[in-house]
């Protein structure tokens, strides 16, 4: 016996085209879309409708960063699987993409088994793993064509964090000449984290100690350099690239010069780079370590460059790089230091409205929104045609959102596991009502009707973003 819902009413949205229809879905996939009113006359019959009138009817966002219960900065992260996951879907997001981590010294298989304990049974949405490599050596390149054979298809290298997750120039262009000849896609931090650390080193001899500083010493002139040297490594590789948590222009400008050439070179940004910047980091009181991420916030300046790169397809993905950790007991292991404030921000919950409030600002279209929100990181991924549209065939992930409705982002009222909000009284027009996560009802009109478990482990096909 087939289970059935009717979406009714709504205008549905894709990164292709708006419409207004209805939408069926059967046993968990898109069955049909059709003329609105047209689902009786078609002899449609649903155990559940959905009233959508009024609404936008739009894919289920597909996050591809995010860093759930990860070891880093003497603490972790402090989102599980099971709270990160259950955020993503109040937020309107129904995949993750999270990032296994290769233990110094260890395999890639260890991290990917550890992370797959983690997140086996916790989930409440559906959710693919990348794989940090942080010990590049002839096994780990071995490794890597057994990781794409089972769906890990990216691989994210380091030219930062040096004795944390670091590679040298030769380390990164052997993994990107594996993943050129394995069809894994080369995630990229690019930023000179050698330079950055004597610039660090200085700024605390000299008593510069505050969180301003972090955003100072990780200079937008040495992720631009970083981003250049990934580019030409990757030219030598004849591999593709991702650069991950793009915030400065000149970053931006290395990839519209790279892409001008036809190079196969993505990126993504971030909303705290979108909608934040160094301001924030001056927060007096030590409150600017809530916002210590790196790549760090960047003067207000730069954003008109992000939102262009946005528009003009220069920037393709925007991801959370979802990394909490609470203000008090985690960020405060910095007080004194700010090269000691454990790196990274929340935001899992609130991207999907962060990003139609720009469509409401005017920086992107609403098809532009679905496109860099949910198709795309499907596409670049390897998860499409599954996720990130609304088509038959697809899985019935799908967010019926209102956007007229009125909302202030707060840590008293979002669901991540942290203690502060980047955003706190933030106004939102727009938010999430009803979420479905394979046709299964994990939001009810602003109510968890989830579980942890429902989410499965999505094996992923290799970048599908050139075809
Ligand atoms: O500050 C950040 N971005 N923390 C998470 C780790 C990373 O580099 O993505
Ligand atoms: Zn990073
Ligand atoms: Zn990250």
């Amino acid at each position: 016996m087939s289970d059935r819902t009717l979406v009714r009413g709504g205008l549905v949205i894709t990164a292709a085209e708006e419409m207004q229809a209805d939408v069926l879905i059967e046993d968990g996939k898109i069955a049909a879309l059709a003329a609105p009113g047209s689902s009786c006359a078609r002899g449609w019959t649903a155990e559940h409708t959905i009233d959508a009138t009024g609404k936008y009817v739009i894919p289920g966002g597909v996050d591809a960063h995010t860093h759930f219960e990860l070891p880093f900065g003497g603490t972790a992260s402090s989102d599980t699987f099971e709270t990160g996951t259950r955020a993503a879907a109040w937020g309107g997001t129904t995949t993750v993409v999270d990032f296994a981590v290769q233990p110094r010294g260890g395999a890639l298989r260890q991290g990917l088994d550890a992370w797959h304990a983690k997140a086996e049974g916790k989930c409440a949405v559906d959710y693919g793993f990348h794989m940090i490599v942080s010990d590049v050596h002839e096994g780990t390149l071995k490794e890597m064509d057994l990781l794409v054979e089972e769906g890990v298809t990216s691989f994210k290298l380091f030219m930062a964090y040096p004795g944390v997750f670091y590679s040298d120039d030769g380390q990164i262009l052997r993994a990107m000449q594996r993943a050129s000849g394995n069809g894994g896609l080369i995630m990229m931090h690019a930023e000179n984290g050698i330079a950055i650390d004597v610039l660090i080193e200085q700024a605390l001899a000299a008593g510069r100690t505050d969180p301003l500083h972090h955003g100072e010493v990780r200079k937008a002139l040495l992720e631009a350099e970083a981003t250049h040297r990934a580019i030409q490594l990757a030219r030598v590789a004849g591999s593709p690239l991702y650069v991950v948590h793009v915030s400065a222009r000149e970053a931006v400008a290395e990839l519209v010069s790279a892409r001008d050439q036809g190079l196969p070179v993505f990126g993504e940004t971030c909303p705290q780079y979108l909608f934040l910047s160094t301001d924030n980091l001056a927060e007096p009181d030590f409150e600017g370590a809530k916002y210590v991420c790196s790549t760090p916030l960047r003067p207000r300046e730069h954003q008109a460059a992000l939102w262009r790169a946005l528009r003009t397809d220069d920037l393709q993905v925007v991801s959370t790089d979802h990394c909490p950790f609470c203000f008090s007991g985690q960020k405060e292991l910095g007080r004194g230091d700010f090269s000691k404030i454990p790196n990274g921000l929340p935001g899992v919950e609130n991207r999907m409205d962060l990003l139609h409030q720009a469509v409401v600002d005017g920086h992107i279209s609403r098809r532009r929104w679905i496109e860099i929100a949910c198709a795309a990181p499907a596409r670049m991924f390897g998860l499409a045609p599954h996720k990130g549209t609304i088509a038959p065939g697809a899985d019935a992930d799908i967010v019926v959102y209102d956007p007229h409705a009125q909302q202030t982002l707060s840590a008293e009222t979002h669901h991540m596991n942290v203690d502060y909000s980047a955003y706190e009284g933030k106004r939102i027009t727009g938010q999430v009502e009803t979420v479905l996560s394979r046709g299964e009802t994990v939001i009810d009109r602003r109510r968890f009707t989830g579980r942890a478990g429902h989410g499965r482990h999505v094996p992923r096909s290799t970048c599908q973003y050139l075809a």
